[in-house]
């Protein structure tokens, strides 16, 4: 029963039932409510977590409340491998975006499935080069993009997994304000750019994707 739920997260779909059967029996779950912190910036970290339902946010807090979201973190995705492999406290904190459980796996457990098992370890790895590619592309986007380019990037980034046609998601303006690093006005302002030109509609809390080739063009994407 068990072991065709943890089947079904991506993260662990490619084990064999050898390796899913060590993951098993070391794997507990939590569940967080909406608003709830997994843990904090700077705390020991402790475990390796794997998001079975829900979402989670990873950010980091800076000087007097400024916030910078790093990751939406969904169902099959890991967080908290970091201060395991390398500095010992938490390089971000992650709270639930809404009610959430994590499949929950300690220290100890969680090195010795990557000393174990070779396909854990290359899927750790394959992904981590992914968030490192992101990064690069974050940083890209920062030093020259302006803060439209930067919007229509993160509202792509964002609407990937959105299969809807057109494409819709629940953002408010904040939580795009906090994944830009920036605050609410000038993503107030961009938002009102992009939805004059036609280009998304945005109607509390709720951004519509009008033209999607026009908004990868205004990111800087190939179209
Ligand atoms: P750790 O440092 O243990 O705790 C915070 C976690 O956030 C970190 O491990 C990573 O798993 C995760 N994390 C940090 N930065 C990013 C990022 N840019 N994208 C996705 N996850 C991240």
């Amino acid at each position: 029963m068990i072991a065709t739920i943890l089947k079904q997260v991506s993260f662990f779909s490619g084990l064999s039932n050898t390796e899913l059967n060590k993951v098993l029996a070391i794997a507990g779950t939590k569940k967080y409510s909406c608003g709830q912190l997994v843990f904090a910036k700077e705390d020991l970290g402790g475990n390796f977590f794997v998001v079975k339902s829900g979402r989670i946010k990873i950010f980091t807090t800076v000087g007097s409340g400024k916030k910078k979201t790093f990751a939406f973190l969904k169902k099959g995705e890991f967080f908290g491998e970091m201060s395991l492999l390398g500095g010992k406290t938490r390089s971000a904190s992650a709270q639930a975006a809404e009610d959430s459980e994590l499949f929950v796996i300690p220290r100890k457990n969680f090195k010795r499935l990557i000393l174990e098992n070779p396909d854990f370890t290359l899927k750790l790895m394959h992904t981590l080069v992914e968030r490192l590619n992101k990064c690069d592309k974050e940083i890209e986007s920062m030093l020259f993009h302006n803060i439209l380019g930067r919007l229509a990037d993160a509202i792509l980034e964002l609407s990937k997994d959105k299969h809807s046609k057109p494409v819709k998601m629940a953002i408010d303006q904040n939580e795009l304000a906090q994944y830009l690093g920036t605050t609410r006005v000038p993503v107030c302002r961009a938002i009102n750019t992009l939805k004059r030109s036609g280009v998304i509609d945005y109607h509390r809390g709720e951004l519509v994707i009008l033209n999607a080739a026009r908004l990868r063009s205004i990111s800087g994407q190939a179209e």
